[in-house]
């Protein structure tokens, strides 16, 4: 059993984010701006991409790093072929707990009951807005909001519950649609999680200027359903829990600009090449996929993976200046969010 590397601000590895592909259907303005990923856009080439039993592998050696916690996202995972077979495969590993999936929704309807099947256990579905009109002009693809309702609500009768819903907040945007978000998804059981607008990438024009505080979320929702502060539902959990006073179930506020989580941020992320990024943030990564293609054993992939764990000194949300915003991050779909 190899020993649970530690970084040197005492942080074990527990979740493990694996993007299984660069691809998305849909191009939110503030993730995949039209202008960069068009038709000359190169996204990674098929044989470039971990196959599924490459993903297994790094898993279970994550596994024994100490993970708990597997989540897939991209891109949209959907569009990768045969995923529930992949979900298959990482449901059996031992240690882990908690596997669930980050999507777009659009796919889900289609999808819920064989990812349910498989062993998936929950979802979360970005949806940003009820507005038509809003949802359109932020996804740019045009994609209708019910869509993704229906994708949600299929996702809850298969039994990926709770469902969490994230919208990513921009001021002038959509931060009028958040009093109606919380009313809609208020007494279904899902969990509606809103997300300060973060500089992740280096295509997304951000400024400060468009992220909504999450105490200025948090007020407009208060002053019209009284909401009161719950524990933390694991250690390192990235949302703030607030639960209606009047019983109607709770919310999340993501704030990773106003109130960093680093310290406690126990995540390492996968992209679908094989590159291992211990922030969000990183301009750099670490190639795994080097390693599994060129014969090394699982210890010697666990060495390598504790060796850079063992290094990591990021907390980029904590030290985030005028002067960080502008570095070369890798972009949200490559590293999955
Ligand atoms: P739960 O397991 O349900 O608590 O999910 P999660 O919040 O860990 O994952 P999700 O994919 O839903 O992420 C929600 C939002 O938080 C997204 O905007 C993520 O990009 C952001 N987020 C997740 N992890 C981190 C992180 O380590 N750092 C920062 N800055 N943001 C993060
Ligand atoms: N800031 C905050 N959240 C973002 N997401 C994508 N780009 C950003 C951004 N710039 C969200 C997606 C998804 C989650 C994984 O990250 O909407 O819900
Ligand atoms: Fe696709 Fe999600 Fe990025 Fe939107 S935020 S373009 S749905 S990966
Ligand atoms: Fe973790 Fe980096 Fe996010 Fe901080 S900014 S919480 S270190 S991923």
């Amino acid at each position: 059993m190899p020993v649970e590397p530690i970084d040197t601000m005492g942080r074990p590895i527990r979740d493990l984010r694996i993007s299984v592909t660069d691809r998305c259907n849909f191009r939110c303005t503030y993730c995949m701006p039209k202008e960069i990923f068009n038709r000359e856009y190169r996204f990674l080439e098929r044989d470039l991409l971990l196959t599924f039993e490459e993903i297994e592998r790094v898993a279970g050696v994550f596994s024994g790093l100490g993970v708990r916690k597997l989540r897939l996202t991209g891109g949209e995972p959907l569009l990768r072929r045969d995923l529930d077979v992949l979900v298959g495969a990482l449901a059996g590993i031992a240690g882990v707990d908690d596997l669930t999936l980050t999507t777009n929704g659009s796919l889900l309807a289609r999808r819920a009951a064989a990812l349910a099947a498989a062993g998936l256990k929950r979802v979360t579905v970005s949806l940003d807005s009820l507005d038509d009109a809003v949802f359109a002009a932020m996804n740019d693809v045009g994609f209708p909001v019910q869509q993704v309702l229906d994708g949600i609500e299929a996702a809850s009768a298969a039994g990926l519950t709770p469902v969490k819903v994230n919208a990513v907040i921009q001021r002038g945007v959509n931060d009028d649609g958040i009093v109606a978000m919380a009313e809609h998804f208020r007494g279904t059981g899902h969990i509606l999680r809103f997300i300060e607008y973060m500089d992740v990438g280096h295509t997304n024009g951000w400024r400060l200027d468009d992220v909504v505080p999450a105490r200025e979320i948090r007020e407009r929702i208060n002053a019209r359903y009284p909401l009161q502060p719950i524990d933390a539902g694991y250690l390192g959990e990235v949302a703030q829990r607030w639960r209606y006073v009047d019983g109607a179930g709770e919310i999340g506020i993501i704030s990773s600009v106003t109130r960093p989580f680093c310290r406690t941020c126990t995540r390492a992320r996968i992209s679908a090449e094989g590159m291992l990024y211990t922030c969000l943030f990183a301009t750099a990564g670490t190639d795994l996929r080097v390693l599994l293609r060129g014969g090394a054993s699982d210890t010697d992939l666990a060495a390598a993976v504790a060796a850079v764990w063992t290094a990591r000194t990021d907390r980029y949300s904590e030290i985030r200046s005028e002067a960080t915003v502008p570095l070369p991050k890798v972009e949200m779909s490559y590293i999955g969010g």
